[in-house]
């Protein structure tokens, strides 16, 4: 990709992102109780390399590692999650609180004050309670799920929200609809494909999941706004993934509408309601009754809801659109995703995960969508990163010498600059996925997200890698000095 010559803005603030399941370790320590991660990771078959999270980096036991190496690399902001296990351990509003869990969150955040980086706090990455799931099935049951999530942020605000300036309500949401209800390739692992157990209704399911989402992402935001703001002065949103979706065939109308339809599908499931008050017409259109539709108040709580789009983005797909009905279990909105296209060329080089292809246009081009659609909103890349191809079976100077990682580093920060300097996109903060190399969920541990090498077996090593120094001086470059 071409250098650039545009800048990002001179208040641009960067840093790292991890999740507390990803990450944390000290499965049964301090209180902490089981998440449906935790049941599900330890399930035959869920996680490729039969791993789970018990022990992950032992950031529980490391955070000062962790906060030293994010001092060397000269980042300004990390985002991490809060592990809802950990700080009320069943997880209802009747259930215990846990201090020992509230503590530590505590002290980590102070540490981080005192380093001189600012803490960016996802409310929940992902590990619900394993006691709600069994309780009442956690968000297939909205007004329950709802109820005990908004006893759990509120706990949270009172507790450490005079810290903290910047909350996210959830991690993407389409992961734990789609990919827990329908594909079952994440926690709690529902679907319809019956060769698959536990089972569920992947035709229903990930739309009440998301429903129940929203809903609990709209009243949080109204309890924080109500009671909190004024007081704690900072701001809160939900983060979205999405991947920019390419026309297979650029000439075919029909493909290009497929584009949109496959955006709308990702993200405006989520993002129309927050900013239009409706789900969008192709979904309502294909899904019929199996989407639950918002009611008045809850469209009223949910509108206007975003005080930034938290943005997670990673690669891009052509697509090709598909003919005939659509399946009653698909939730992508009748598309094929291509990898390839018709001359034997991929959108973008393979990396150790089978669905990330880089492709840095696809970044300033969503960004560009989105702002369109969305009225230019304040947009914080919440996440961006990538594997690297057979990365975990290199040697250790190899390994760490990772200059694709640090290519897609400079392409992607390079497209997110052309963004906000030509086509006047609004963001505001990056954070790379990851600071470390972590627990990558079905993955396993064999994917490594991380600018910092983790050495599972010595101890948890951290070790630099090429890419944590390019990701400072990239970001030493684009911002514009005052
Ligand atoms: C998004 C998720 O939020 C994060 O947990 C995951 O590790 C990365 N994508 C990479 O897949």
């Amino acid at each position: 990709m071409a250098v650039t010559e545009s800048r990002l803005p001179p208040d641009f603030i960067w840093g790292y992102a991890t999740a507390s399941y990803q990450i944390e370790g000290a499965h049964d320590e301090d209180g902490r109780l089981p998440s449906i991660w935790d049941t599900f990771s330890k399930t035959a078959g869920k996680v490729e390399d039969g791993t789970n999270g018990d022990v992950a980096c032992d950031s529980y036991h490391r955070t000062h590692e962790d906060i030293a190496i994010l001092k060397q690399y000269g980042a300004k902001l990390y985002r991490f999650s809060l592990s809802w296990p950990r700080i009320i351990p069943l997880g209802g509003r009747k259930d215990p609180v846990n201090q020992k869990g509230l503590e530590f969150y505590s002290k980590f955040i102070d540490d981080l004050h005192a380093a001189g980086i600012e803490p960016f706090v996802t409310l929940f990455h992902w590990d619900l309670p394993d006691e709600l799931m069994k309780r009442y099935g956690g968000p297939l049951n909205k007004d329950e799920f709802v109820a005990d999530y908004t006893n759990y942020v509120r706990v949270v605000f009172q507790s450490l929200g005079h810290k903290v300036k910047h909350w996210v309500t959830f991690n993407e949401p389409w992961c734990s609809s789609v990919l827990g209800h329908n594909i079952g390739k994440h926690a709690p692992g529902r679907t319809s494909d019956r060769t698959k157990n536990p089972v569920g209704d992947g035709t229903r399911e990930p739309w009440i999941v998301g429903h129940s989402l929203l809903v609990a992402h709209g009243t949080a935001v109204d309890i924080y706004r109500k009671e909190f703001k004024q007081i704690q002065g900072g701001e809160i949103g939900i983060t979205l993934n999405g991947d920019w979706a390419e026309p297979w065939d650029p000439e075919d109308p029909e493909d290009i509408e497929a584009c949109t339809r496959k955006l709308e599908f990702a993200i405006s499931w989520f993002a129309d309601p927050i900013y239009l008050g409706k789900y969008p017409d192709s979904m309502v259109k294909q899904l019929g009754d199996r989407l639950p539709p918002l009611t008045p108040d809850e469209v009223s709580l949910i509108k206007g809801s975003n005080d930034f789009y938290g943005m997670n983005h990673y690669c891009a797909n052509y697509i090709r659109h598909r003919e005939g009905e659509p399946d009653p279990d698909d939730t992508a909105g009748n598309l094929d995703h291509l990898f390839e296209d018709k001359f034997g060329n991929s959108i973008g080089p393979e990396t150790n995960c089978e669905w990330l292809r880089p492709h840095p246009l696809g970044f300033r081009k969503l960004m560009k969508w989105l702002s369109e659609r969305y009225g230019y909103p304040k947009i914080y890349v919440t996440e961006n990163g990538t594997s690297i191809k057979g990365e975990n079976d290199l040697p250790l100077e190899e390994l760490v010498n990772d200059e694709f990682r640090a290519q897609y580093y400079r392409d992607y920060v390079g497209a997110m600059a052309d963004a906000a300097a030509i086509d006047g996109v609004n963001v505001k903060k990056y954070m790379a996925w990851s600071l470390m190399d972590n627990f990558e969920w079905s993955e396993g541990y064999q994917s490594r997200f991380g600018v910092t090498y983790v050495d599972y077996k010595n101890n948890q090593k951290r070790i630099p890698k090429k890419s944590a120094f390019v990701v400072g001086e990239l970001f030493d470059k684009y911002i514009t000095k005052d």
